[in-house]
């Protein structure tokens, strides 16, 4: 399986570890980030892969940009349109704790971005060959698996996106548009801290073959990086 595939936050994390995989295995990247200037290990990687990796500016919180961008690549297919920019929402998460402008840049990053960007790509996908639009969610935004509390912010953004996810399943299912959301593990970036017991390349593994195996009756699922269903 290869094709096109649109990746956002690619420049660091797991996005550029699925941007490397994707363009190892053939695959054509459009590689999504906010400063391409700032960017050497992604520029590296499209280096190193020909001309597999293409960069494109794109800051998610940006609509005009978002809109912008996909009149540029009018024309083209994307096979997976995969939202995986986000942000953790700050320090402060706790009752009592939490500021409202923090708390609404997160939910444009990490909840009204993915909507955007499905609107803006939507007939890109719908051309593709395999129209998946993959969006990273997380066990944080999981009402079942819940018990320990706080993380206000990051939380309610995921839960906030998984809904976000699934209401595409059931809009873009007569269109054969996969629409699924996806928990990487808990991965040793930036934002998973040191002592996450998941690399960037297990995780970009992972998530490559949960999608290689989607069909349309798995539209509006949460999997995670290993292929199992995610409670809600
Ligand atoms: N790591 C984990 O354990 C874990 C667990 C569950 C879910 N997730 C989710 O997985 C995704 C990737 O996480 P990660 O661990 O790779 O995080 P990361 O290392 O912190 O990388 C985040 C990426 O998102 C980009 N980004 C942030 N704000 C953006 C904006 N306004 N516009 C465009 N790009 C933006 C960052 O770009 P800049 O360099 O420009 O800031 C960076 O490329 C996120 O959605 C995260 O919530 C991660």
């Amino acid at each position: 399986m290869t094709g096109t595939i649109l990746i956002t936050g690619a420049n660091r994390g797991i996005g550029l570890e699925l941007a490397s995989q994707y363009a190892s295995a053939g695959w054509r990247v459009l590689a999504c980030c906010r400063t391409p200037e700032r960017a050497e290990a992604l520029r590296k990687q499209a280096a190193m892969t020909g001309n597999r990796i293409r960069i494109h500016t794109l800051d998610v919180t940006d609509t005009n940009r978002i809109q912008a961008l996909a009149r540029e690549l009018d024309g083209e297919t994307l096979d997976i349109l995969f939202n995986n920019a986000g942000v953790r929402g700050g320090d402060q998460q706790t009752l009592g704790g939490v500021d409202v402008n923090t708390w609404l840049h997160t939910l444009q990053v990490n909840t009204i971005a993915p909507l955007k960007m499905a609107e803006a790509f939507l007939e890109h996908v719908a051309r593709s060959r395999y129209r998946i639009i993959a969006t990273m969610g997380s066990v944080m935004g999981s009402m079942a698996e819940n018990t320990s509390g706080g993380q206000y912010i990051y939380r309610s953004s995921k839960a906030a996106v998984h809904m976000i996810g699934r209401s595409l399943a059931l809009d873009l299912h007569s269109r054969g548009i996969i629409s699924v959301l996806l928990h990487p593990g808990w991965v040793h970036t930036d934002m998973g801290g040191a002592d996450a017991p998941v690399s960037p390349a297990e995780s970009a593994t992972g998530l490559r073959r949960v999608l290689t195996g989607l069909r349309l009756e798995d539209s509006g699922r949460f999997f995670d990086f290993q292929g199992r269903e995610h409670p809600w």
